[in-house]
């Protein structure tokens, strides 16, 4: 047995609103946007106000992360020391480091260096080298709930070229982000993206995008970023998404390393830049959760 929840009945998400004033106008949206035939989101796919509260706990560890790694990262250190820095920070946060046995991940954190797209396992034998540019993406569980994001960092000097690709990588995270909204739709982010990438010469990666997250580290949907406007999810209040393409100097073409099953670089050699944030939807616009 079932029955609708009358317009004066509490929410069913549990704010103690009156539906008619809480998710009523959201799922009058979501309604308008299925019967276009356009994909839109579940609502175990929401966030309630309490869940959000716990990913801006998880945040707060994640952002002072990589707050940490941006004041001690240079040339001379190898990429094992920025695991040991990310383990050590997020465990005396009383956090988990999310990559540690995800899916069988070796280590802490992902170090990305150059033509390595993302993925990138910390080693002993591998040291930051004067002219490298640097991904190191970070994500935490914190009470269960999980953040997420990823900054680049340029390695004493780096060529004008490389340099570039850093910027043009976080102008197109911040042009998505700018299209963050009720109403709008995933790929509308994703055609900026693409359309920035692309006016600069560069290329974005196809097969590897960003994900729902909070609940579990990567949640349904898939974000791409290579989708054309007005396709893909409808954005609504409460879904929790990363913003993360990875844009490439050459082809969009990209690998993973046989051996250890994770390495992800590009197929040209050429150079590959990142960087992530956690958004939230909110009524308006959206919520930076972790940079
Ligand atoms: N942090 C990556 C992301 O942005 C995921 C890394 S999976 C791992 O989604 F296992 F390699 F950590
Ligand atoms: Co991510």
């Amino acid at each position: 047995m079932s029955h609708k929840i009358g317009r004066n009945d509490p929410c069913f998400c549990g704010s103690g609103k009156k539906y008619k004033v809480c998710h009523g106008p959201i799922d009058d949206m979501i309604e308008g946007a299925r019967l276009k035939g356009h994909l839109v989101p579940s609502h175990d796919m929401l966030k309630t106000e309490e869940q959000l509260q716990g990913i801006r706990e998880s945040s707060r560890i994640n952002i002072a992360v990589l707050d940490y790694v941006e004041s001690h990262i240079g040339a001379g250190v190898t990429t094992e020391e920025i695991d040991t820095w990310v383990y050590d920070i997020t465990t005396g946060m009383g956090g988990i480091p999310a990559p540690l046995n995800y899916d069988g991940y070796p280590k802490s954190v992902c170090v990305s260096i150059n033509e390595v797209v993302c993925h990138g396992i910390p080693s002993p034998d591998v040291v930051l080298q004067d002219g490298d540019i640097v991904n190191v993406d970070v994500s935490t569980v914190y009470k269960g709930f999980f953040s997420d994001s990823s900054r680049m960092f340029c390695i004493g000097n780096v060529s004008p070229e490389k340099k570039k690709l850093v910027e043009v990588a976080k102008e197109c995270m911040m042009l998505g982000l700018e299209q963050v909204k009720p109403g709008n739709f995933l790929g509308d982010m994703a055609a900026v993206i693409s359309q920035h990438a692309h006016e600069n010469g560069y290329t974005v990666v196809r097969e590897i995008g960003g994900h729902a997250i909070g609940l579990e580290f990567h949640e349904d949907p898939f974000v791409s970023y290579v989708a054309p406007k007005g396709t893909e999810m409808l954005m609504v209040p409460g879904m929790v998404f990363t913003i993360e393409p990875m844009i490439n100097m050459g082809g969009y073409e990209i690998s993973v390393d046989d051996e250890d099953g994770w390495t992800v670089t590009t197929d040209d050699g050429l150079p590959s830049a990142q960087w992530e944030i956690t958004v939230a939807v909110t009524k308006t616009g959206y919520e930076i959760l972790t940079y």
